[in-house]
Formats: C-alpha cells, sequence, structure tokens
C-alpha cells in the first residue's frame, strides 16, 4: 500500500516556550530564514509525499497561511520586479496541498492523530510533529517508508538517548531484527528511573497501518490526562506487531528552547549563503570564551 498523505499535528499550546508562543504558534518560529514547520513539509515533500493533512487549533491560522497564496504580496512583489522573492514565496505555496482538521481542545498527541481520521480513513500515513526537525543526508521520512515497505508494518522513529533521561520520552525495548530496525515487544511512556534499561526513545516520526485508528477510538486518557499515541501504538503492536527504526540523521526538538537554539546553530552552519561566515564568528567566539 502507498503512502500517499502526512499527519502533522500543529495544535499543541507550545507552553515550553512561552512567552514567545503566546500569540504566534511554535511551528511558526524561524529558524535561520524559515519557519520551523516549513523544515518539516520540506522533508515530507522529499520524501515524495504532497498530501499533508494539518491539524490545527485556533491561535495557528498562521500555520495554513505560510502555504496559502498571498495575492497582495505576490502582486507588490511582481510589481517591484523582485522575482526571486516571488518565486521563493510562490514556491512554499505549491509545495504541498494542505487540508486542515481542528482539534478542538488540546487532548494530547493520541487525540490529534485521531481526528484525522475521517480523511485519512484506510490507508497507511505517515505522522510527522510540528516541531521535531531532523537534519539527514536521506529524509528521515524517506528512510522509514524504506522500512515500512519492507516489513509492512507500523514504524516509529527512535534514536538512543542518555539513560537519565528516557523519562521525558516514550520508550521501546525490541529485538534487533535488521541493521537499526527492532520488532518492539514493549512501549512505555515515560519510563520512572529504572523500570527500563533501554534507551531507544521515540521521536515525532511514525509510519502508521490505518488500523492506529481503531486502537486510539479504545484508548483512554492515560498520564497527564491525554489520550497517549503511545498507549495507542502498544495497542497496535498487540494487534499486528510494530518496529522501530533507528534513523539516520540528528534530530532537534525545536519546541524545547535548547534543542531550538541547537537547530538554529546546526541549520545556520550548513546554510549555502550564510554558513561559512557563521562558522567563523562561532570559532572566534569560542576562542574567546576560553580566554
Ligand atoms: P508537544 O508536546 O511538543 O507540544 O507535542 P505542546 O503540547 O504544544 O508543547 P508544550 O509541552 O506545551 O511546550 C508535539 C507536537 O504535537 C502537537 C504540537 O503542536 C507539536 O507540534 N500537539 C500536541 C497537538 O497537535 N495536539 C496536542 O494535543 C498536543
Amino acid at each position: 500500500m502507498k503512502v500517499r498523505k502526512a499527519v502533522v499535528p500543529v495544535a499543541g499550546l507550545g507552553t515550553r516556550f512561552l512567552p514567545a508562543t503566546k500569540a504566534i504558534p511554535k511551528e511558526m518560529l524561524t529558524v535561520v530564514d524559515r519557519p520551523i514547520i516549513q523544515y518539516i513539509v520540506e522533508e515530507i515533500v522529499a520524501s515524495g509525499i504532497k498530501e499533508v493533512v494539518l491539524v490545527t487549533a485556533s491561535g495557528k491560522s498562521a500555520i495554513e497561511n505560510h502555504f496559502d497564496y498571498s495575492f497582495e504580496l505576490e502582486i507588490f512583489l511582481s510589481q517591484k520586479g523582485k522575482l526571486d522573492l516571488l518565486r521563493e514565496v510562490r514556491h512554499i505555496s505549491d509545495l504541498i496541498e494542505v487540508v486542515s482538521v481542528r482539534q478542538k481542545e488540546p487532548l494530547g498527541l493520541g487525540h490529534a492523530v485521531k481526528v484525522t481520521e475521517p480523511v485519512v480513513c484506510n490507508e497507511p500515513f505517515v505522522v510527522v510533529l510540528g516541531d521535531d526537525m531532523v537534519d539527514a543526508k536521506v529524509p528521515c521520512v524517506f528512510q522509514m517508508l524504506k522500512v515500512f515497505e519492507e516489513f509492512q508494518q507500523s514504524v516509529v522513529a527512535v534514536q538512543k538517548v542518555p539513560l537519565d533521561e528516557t523519562h521525558r520520552y516514550g520508550i521501546i525495548e525490541g529485538e534487533e531484527v535488521a541493521e537499526g530496525v527492532y520488532k518492539v515487544q514493549r512501549l512505555i511512556e515515560k519510563p520512572a528511573p529504572g523500570t527500563s534499561t533501554s534507551d531507544l526513545a521515540i521521536i515525532g516520526r511514525y509510519v502508521l497501518r490505518p488500523e492506529i485508528y481503531g486502537c486510539l477510538n479504545r484508548t483512554l486518557p492515560g498520564v497527564g490526562g491525554e489520550i497517549q499515541l503511545t498507549d495507542a501504538l502498544d495497542c497496535l503492536r498487540k494487534e499486528q506487531g510494530l518496529y522501530a527504526y533507528e534513523f539516520k540523521g540528528n534530530r532537534y526538538d525545536a519546541g524545547d528552547k535548547m534543542g531550538y537554539l541547537q537547530a538554529t546553530v546546526n541549520y545556520a552552519l550548513t546554510h549555502p549563503d550564510l554558513g561559512r561566515r557563521f562558522k567563523e564568528y562561532l570559532k572566534k567566539l569560542v576562542a574567546n570564551l576560553d580566554e
């Protein structure tokens, strides 16, 4: 079954980034020269998917507007002869077909995925979190689709994290069945210290078979009163099996201040126009820090 749709939940409140996110969605915060959400969408498109289902909420219309035509701006740029900028602005709107689904209350990631059922229906899809950036030679979503094609079961992206940080993530335990591919045997949401020896943390990329909706519909609110995607994934694991894939690339949680800063430095260093100058600047800065 071909994967044609990507669900991108962007309905969260972004409380870790207040006050910056009081009036601006965190997914619209700029990393170097583009909002975070544009990096996410570019990864999806580079992986061969053009249909994006945004899970939005009130106060998030800037995200939809970013991927829509902006006639006044385009006419202005065209009249001023600023054709490069016009092309850039048009390119963003032409990247994807967007469908928006409203999550009326931020009841958790599982709930955000659940509300897309009428739009996605009976086909496999990817979920890409709107604030989780992955810088990789081969787009992370593309890597995951390859694993899905091979194993024909749902796949979650994982990365190794320090053991003293596992309590911040959904953690998987499993058996490695191919290089970097694990058959999941156990899933634990934010394990208390000492309750799991695994350091494989789930990050914001999933390829899911449509049966996840049945599981979500049966999932009761869990940790924090939210409908946890991890709980529904455990149901899916029991019903049909689940794989985890240790993707190749660097991941940044841009919804967190430290992750955002790291993402900014990384993308600035690899930026075609700014990278070299920024690196020189950082070298001088670091030399002065050591003095
Ligand atoms: P996060 O947990 O990072 O988002 O969810 P949050 O709740 O906005 O963040 P904090 O903890 O308050 O700072 C990851 C992604 O899932 C979306 C978020 O918008 C983010 O892109 N999300 C989360 C939803 O769409 N709905 C929810 O109910 C929760």
